[in-house]
């Protein structure tokens, strides 16, 4: 088994890999050619990244350009009885980490969409959301076929672009407070999302420590939980600098020991897919932000984050080793799914947040997604 730092290391060349991709696509960039998907196979039998990549994500026509949509500032409809209901609490998915749910009584009248997941215009998604959204579209089957019925349907809102944090299990729902400034909100729901990460590891030390793990392994998570205290308390302060309002993370109590499968399926698409892409987006911000307070946060955050992706890594390579067949495909379907899940959450974020924080556009998203995939995600599931 490779050690943590020797991970690290590889993980470091595929970012420096990604990044120069990244930063040499063109302004369109076209999905699909030749693209290798994860594991190949879901459990469904077919490539869930490619499928996304065709129809679920939006990539429509196996192209991605940054502003398809029509202007819609002035009137959304969203007013009077049409105004949305925020269900910040009963949300169809428990997990609401980075979506939120509102319930549209009218729908959203006249508005355009786009791709075959019926995602609206930014300024539409800012009415219709509760708080920042960097994008959104109808929940289940309200879109069908690339279109939306008239009527009322529940718009499932998507608050936090990328992959920051590692989302522990039984995290409570939070309700944010509006800020001041966009920025200010999005490092509040990022300060939370990182505050939730301290559970996450607690969780993962916890289970490592049940299942007689190597004690490197369970010492780099005792250290992920302290490096995540301090970026919550780092990008908190960022939250609140910018006129944000961060929220506490707590999780409620486990019931049971978990299975080592469980904790393989969680540690591949919470670490190695998530977190590995969340520190590749971070190295991204501390290069990009135009804050030189953001800029010298990110620096340190994206070092740290590179560190934790790299014992996601050490953690699957020491699990792979005694799990049956069964389970490892089980691991490597929900891996797909969760790489299908990042590509759907791109989103070009406000101009203001995107300048402050550095975070890349949905092209760039997209090309560090591909990136990533390519060099570690493919490989892992051959
Ligand atoms: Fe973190
Ligand atoms: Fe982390």
């Amino acid at each position: 088994m490779k050690t943590i730092r020797r991970y690290e290391a590889l993980l470091r060349s595929a970012f420096q890999g990604a990044l120069l991709t990244a930063a040499t696509a063109p302004g369109v960039f076209v999905l699909g050619c030749g693209h290798h998907a994860p594991g190949a196979a879901t459990e469904a039998g077919t490539s869930d990244l490619d499928a996304t990549a065709g129809t679920d994500s939006g990539l429509d026509d196996a192209t991605v350009q940054d502003d398809g949509f029509p202007s819609v500032t002035d009137d959304s409809g969203l007013t009077g009885a049409c105004a949305p209901i925020f269900m910040a609490d009963a949300g169809p998915d428990a997990s609401l980490m980075c979506t939120t749910y509102s319930m549209l009584p009218c729908g959203v009248p006249g508005a355009a969409t786009r791709g075959p997941s019926c995602l609206y215009a930014f300024n539409i998604c800012q009415h219709a959301c509760d708080g920042l959204a960097f994008n959104c579209h109808p929940y289940g089957d309200a879109c069908l076929d690339g279109s939306v019925a008239p009527g009322p349907f529940v718009m499932d809102c998507v608050t936090c672009p990328g992959a920051a944090g590692r989302r522990p299990r039984r995290l409570a729902p939070a309700s944010f407070a509006r800020g001041k400034s966009e920025a200010g909100d999005y490092f509040a729901r990022v300060a939370h999302l990182e505050a939730a990460s301290v559970h996450a590891f607690h969780q993962i030390e916890t289970m490592l420590g049940e299942r007689g793990a190597p004690a490197s392994l369970c010492r780099a998570a005792r250290r992920a939980a302290r490096d995540e205290t301090r970026h919550a308390r780092a990008v908190s302060r960022l939250a609140r600098r910018f006129g944000g309002v961060p929220a506490a993370a707590h999780v409620t109590r486990r019931r049971a020991r978990e299975s080592l499968a469980s904790l393989a399926v969680e540690n591949f698409v919470e670490g190695c897919v998530r977190e590995t892409y969340g520190a590749l987006v971070a190295t991204w911000q501390a290069a990009h932000a135009s804050d030189p307070g953001v800029a010298a946060a990110m620096t340190r955050i994206a070092k740290d984050e590179t560190r934790h992706a790299a014992l996601s890594w050490s953690i699957a390579a020491w699990a792979e080793n005694q799990l049956s067949p069964a389970a490892r495909r089980r691991v490597t379907a929900r891996g797909t799914a969760a790489v299908s899940e990042l590509l759907k959450a791109t989103a070009t974020p406000p101009l203001d947040v995107a300048r402050i924080a550095g975070l890349p556009d949905r092209t760039t998203q997209i090309a560090l997604l591909r990136a990533l995939d390519r060099t570690l995600w493919s490989p892992a599931a051959a």
